[in-house]
C-alpha cells in the first residue's frame, strides 16, 4: 500500500489493529474497519532498536549502538573523524578506541558472532564511560538489551536466535517471524526498499536483542494479543510489566522497560490513556507495537520507506490511528458500560426502601458512569 503525505512517499506501509478480549454481542466491527487499511503478509525486518533505552541508562552502562561501533570505526569505515567537529583527535591509545570485535573484518564479515561473541563485546565495552550514572535519567541507548540478551542466552543455554523461536514464535504460532534473515528464495515475499540487502539480509547475532526480527504484522497482532491475554506469562506479572519505571522532562512521555509510554488526553475529558509502545527505526524501516491496556486492544504499523522522513512519515500514521482508535473504542466502552451496568438497583427488603440509580449523562465530558 502506497501513502503519499505532503508529497512524500512511502514505499510500504501496513497496519493492523486488534482487540483481545470476546467480541461483545451486538458490536459491529465496522467502525474499526478503517484501521485495518492492509493485511500484508509480506516480511518487514522490525528493528527494536530502542529496546532497553530506560533500563540501560538507568543501571550506568554504555550507550553505543552496536559494539562494532566505536570511535576508531567511525573514522575507519564511515569516514566520520572527530577533528572535522572540533574535538579532540583519536588516541589510539584510549581505552578501546577500536573494539576488540573488529580486530578481524574478514570474521566480522563472514560471522558476526564468531568475531564478537560476548567476551569480546564485554571487552569493547567495559573502559567507555555511561551516558548517566545509573538511577540517574532514562536516555536512548542499545548496549542494555544486549547485555539482557548475552545473559538470557547464558542462563538459558540457547541461542537468542533458539530462545526467541521456543520462547515466543513456536507458542504463539507467529510463523511468519524469525530472528534469522530468511533464506534467499523467501525474499521475494519481503519488503526490502530499493531491494537493497546490503544492510537487510545481515545476521545481526549479538545485537538481535536490541534489534533485528523480522515479522509480519499479522504476527505481530498475535504477539500482542498474547501479552494483553497473559497467554505467556501468568497475569499478575503482565501487570507489573505495564507500569512506567521513570518519567521524562516531557508531561507526555513516560518510560517502562522497555516501553515508550504515549500519555494520551483525551480532548473532551481530559482523561489520560497510557499507550505502551514499541517503537523500532533504523536504516529504510520504521516500526510501531502499541499497547492500549485500557481497552485491551493494540495496534502495530510496520514501514519501509527511504526518504528523510520516514520516521515522521510512521509518527503520523501512528498519531493518526491513535486519534481514530481511542475515541471509537471510548465510544464503544461507553456503550458496553451502559448495557452492562447502567439501570436502578433496588433493595430486596421493601422496608428498607433504598435504591441505585446509575445512568450514562450523554451531555456530560466525564467519563464513566
Ligand atoms: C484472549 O482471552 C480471552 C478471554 O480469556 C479469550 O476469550 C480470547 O479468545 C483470547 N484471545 C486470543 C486471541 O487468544
Ligand atoms: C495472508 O495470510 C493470510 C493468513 O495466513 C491468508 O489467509 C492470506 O491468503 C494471505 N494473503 C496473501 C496475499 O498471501
Ligand atoms: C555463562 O557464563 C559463564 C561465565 O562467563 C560461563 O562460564 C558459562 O560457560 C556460560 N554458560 C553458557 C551456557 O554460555
Ligand atoms: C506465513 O506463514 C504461512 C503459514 O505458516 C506460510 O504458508 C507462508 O508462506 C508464510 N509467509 C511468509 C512471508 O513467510
Ligand atoms: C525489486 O525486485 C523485484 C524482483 O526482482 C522487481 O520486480 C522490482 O521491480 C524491484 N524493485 C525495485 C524498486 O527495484
Ligand atoms: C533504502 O531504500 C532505497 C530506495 O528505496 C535504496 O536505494 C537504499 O539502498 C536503501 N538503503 C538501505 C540501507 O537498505
Ligand atoms: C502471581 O500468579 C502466580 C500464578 O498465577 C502465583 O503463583 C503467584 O503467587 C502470584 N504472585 C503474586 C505476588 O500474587
Ligand atoms: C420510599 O422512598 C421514596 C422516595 O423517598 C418515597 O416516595 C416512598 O414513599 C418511600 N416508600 C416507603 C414504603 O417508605
Ligand atoms: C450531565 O452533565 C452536565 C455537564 O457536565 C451537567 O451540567 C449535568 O448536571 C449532568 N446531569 C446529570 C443528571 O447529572
Amino acid at each position: 500500500m502506497h501513502l503519499s503525505l505532503q508529497t512524500v512517499t512511502l514505499v510500504s506501509f501496513a497496519a493492523t489493529a486488534y482487540i483481545a478480549s470476546p467480541v461483545p454481542p451486538n458490536y459491529s466491527p465496522s467502525s474499526l474497519a478503517c484501521l485495518s487499511s492492509a493485511r500484508n503478509n509480506g516480511t518487514y525486518r522490525l528493528q527494536t532498536s530502542s529496546l532497553g533505552y530506560h533500563d540501560q541508562s538507568l543501571t550506568g552502562v554504555p550507550g553505543d549502538g552496536q559494539p562494532w561501533n566505536q570511535d576508531l570505526n567511525l573514522l575507519r569505515t564511515v569516514g566520520i573523524n572527530p577533528e572535522d567537529y572540533g574535538l579532540p583527535p583519536l588516541d589510539p591509545n584510549d581505552p578501546a578506541p577500536i573494539s576488540p570485535c573488529l580486530a578481524d573484518l574478514e570474521l566480522l564479515a563472514a560471522d558476526r558472532l564468531a568475531a564478537c561473541p560476548p567476551n569480546l563485546y564485554f571487552e569493547g565495552v567495559i573502559g567507555r564511560p555511561p551516558i548517566f550514572r545509573s538511577w540517574t535519567s532514562p536516555a536512548y541507548a542499545n548496549d542494555g538489551f544486549m547485555l539482557l540478551g548475552i545473559a538470557l542466552a547464558n542462563i538459558t543455554g540457547k541461542s537468542l536466535d533458539q530462545l526467541y523461536s521456543s520462547a515466543v514464535f513456536n507458542p504463539l504460532r507467529m510463523s511468519n517471524s524469525t530472528s534469522e534473515v530468511p533464506p534467499q528464495p523467501d525474499w521475494s515475499q519481503c519488503v526490502i526498499s530499493g531491494n537493497d540487502t546490503s544492510l537487510w539480509a545481515v545476521p545481526t547475532s549479538l545485537s538481535v536483542s536490541s534489534g533485528g526480527i523480522f515479522s509480519t504484522i499479522n504476527d505481530l497482532a498475535k504477539l500482542g494479543t498474547a501479552i494483553l491475554n497473559s497467554t505467556l506469562l501468568p497475569s499478575n506479572k503482565t501487570r507489573q510489566w505495564m507500569k512506567p519505571v521513570s518519567h521524562t522532562a516531557s508531561l507526555e512521555f513516560s518510560v517502562g522497560a522497555p516501553w515508550e509510554i504515549y500519555r494520551y488526553t483525551h480532548s473532551d475529558a481530559g482523561a489520560v490513556t497510557d499507550i505502551y509502545t514499541k517503537i523500532g527505526d533504523a536504516n529504510n524501516l520504521t516500526g510501531y507495537a502499541t499497547l492500549l491496556l485500557d481497552y485491551d486492544a493494540g495496534f502495530n504499523i510496520l514501514t519501509a520507506g527511504s526518504t528523510l522522513q520516514k520516521s515522521n512519515l510512521a509518527a503520523t500514521i501512528a498519531n493518526m490511528i491513535t486519534t481514530t482508535m481511542i475515541p471509537t473504542l471510548e465510544t464503544q466502552a461507553f456503550a458496553e458500560a451502559e448495557s452492562n451496568f447502567a439501570g436502578t438497583y433496588r433493595s430486596n427488603p421493601p422496608d428498607l426502601n433504598s435504591s441505585l440509580t446509575l445512568t450514562v449523562n450523554k451531555s456530560s465530558t466525564d467519563p464513566g458512569l
